[in-house]
Parts: C-alpha cells; structure tokens; sequence
C-alpha cells in the first residue's frame, strides 16, 4: 500500500520530502538515488538550507541525456550540480554520462556502480505519462540501465527547459525499472493538473508496463507526496 502524503504546494512538498530523507540519514541511509526536473528542486532547496551532513552519502541518479556534457546547462548533471552537489558536498555523485563514446559499456558500468550501492531511499518525479526516470510506456519492468528513446509525449514537456524544440535531445540512458525497485524505500512525487492522470492510474489503474509507475503498487514501502491539483484524479 501506498503512504500518501497531501500537501498544499511543491514548497510544503519539499519540507515534507526533505523530513523523510533526514529520517532516514538519521537512521543509516547513506545511498540516495536522485532525480531531476523542476519536483524535486524545493527538496533540494531544502537540503541545501539545512545542516543535515551528506558528506557520507553516496548519490545515484537516474538518468541524463545522450550527448549532453556536463557543463552543458540542460545536461541533468549540470542540473544535479548546480541545485545540490555544489553547495552540499556528497562522497560521490553518480550521474550517467551522456558523451559516453561508448554508451552499452556507459550502461554496463551504471550496473556495477549499483550493484556496489544499494540504493537506500528513491526520490522520483513522475512524466505526464507515467515515466519513471526516462523508463518510458513499454519498458519492460526488469529492463537494467539501458539507452532508451524518448517519446513525443516526454520530448514536449521537456522542451520548455530548451531554447528550440530541435535541441531536446530524443534518446537518453535511464536508470531500469528493476534497480528503482530494489531501493529500500521510494519516495514519489508530483504537484500539477498535468501529472493528476498519471498519478491515478498509478495509484489506482492496474499493474502494466503501460504505465510503468503503477509498477510501485508492488513495492514495499513507497510514500507518494501530491499537492491537490496532482491529487484531483484520484
Ligand atoms: C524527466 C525526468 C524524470 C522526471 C520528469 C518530470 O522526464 N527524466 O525523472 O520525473 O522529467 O519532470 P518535472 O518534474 O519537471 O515535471
């Protein structure tokens, strides 16, 4: 089942998201596995506000975009960078590289870097239509790090970040479905009327790699953070 946690906008959705995170450092997680887009940034200004200290915290996030450097400014790990890692130091920071020449071996070495880090606490955002990570409709629930294609559906929320809808990049390498699963605990999160149909299949459609969140309903401990306009489907 599902906790869920109501909240009245993204800046009360940050506080309640960063509470559970220090909860968890409290008690011993040292592996977060992160996320980008504009839901988790008032955690992550939440985080750097505080005086919680992650520098024996390894991070792990979930995807970037294929050709995107770091230093490049829509890049998630410039992203990552410029909102946390920055300003609150980790002891290592794990971003896929999207200028990896060789991109099965990029995907390959994700593996070995998760196999070696458990994730202890999974924050994800949500796309409008159910994407996890970049873990599109489709995606086999046991699918590792893999490159993968973006759909017009995902190339068109993310083209408000890019100056032309010609510089969304179309493939990226995403996290799998099956190493979000085995995180011991996921914390989702989404604010917005845009996500509230995703939300609600995810939540109460079934189990179909059509909707590749509503693979959380078998999951053990999963706590979904929703301000009201996400909320209003369900
Ligand atoms: C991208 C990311 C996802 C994120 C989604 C929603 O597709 N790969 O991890 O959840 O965007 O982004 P936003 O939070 O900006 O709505």
């Amino acid at each position: 089942m599902f906790k869920i946690i109501r909240v009245k906008d993204a800046e009360e959705g940050g506080k309640k998201a960063f509470e559970l995170i220090k909860e968890g450092i409290e008690n011993g997680a040292q592996v977060l596995g992160l996320a980008t887009g504009s839901t988790p940034e008032t955690l992550y200004q939440e985080m750097v506000k505080s005086d919680v200290d992650f520098s024996n915290c390894v991070s792990i996030n979930l995807d970037e975009y294929i050709g995107l450097s770091g230093d490049n400014d829509q890049s998630y790990r410039y992203f990552m960078n410029s909102h946390l890692f920055n300003q609150k130091p980790f002891k290592a920071t794990y971003v896929p590289n999207g200028k990896a020449e060789d991109l099965a071996a990029e995907c390959r070495h994700y593996e070995e870097i998760l196999a070696n880090h458990p994730i202890d606490i999974q924050i994800l955002g949500i796309g409008e239509n159910a994407h996890i990570g970049f873990n599109e409709p489709g995606t086999p629930f046991d699918a590792p790090t893999q490159v993968v294609e973006l759909t017009e559906s995902t190339i068109n929320a993310n083209k408000r970040n890019f100056e032309k809808i010609e510089d969304v990049p179309t493939t990226a390498i995403s996290m799998g479905i099956g190493s979000i699963m085995k995180s011991k605990k996921v914390i989702l999160i989404a604010y917005g009327e845009a996500k509230a149909e995703a939300i609600a299949n995810t939540i109460n459609g079934e189990i179909t790699i059509d909707v590749p969140a509503s693979v959380l309903q078998n999951h053990p401990d999963v706590t979904i953070i929703l301000d009201d306009a996400a909320a209003s489907k369900l």
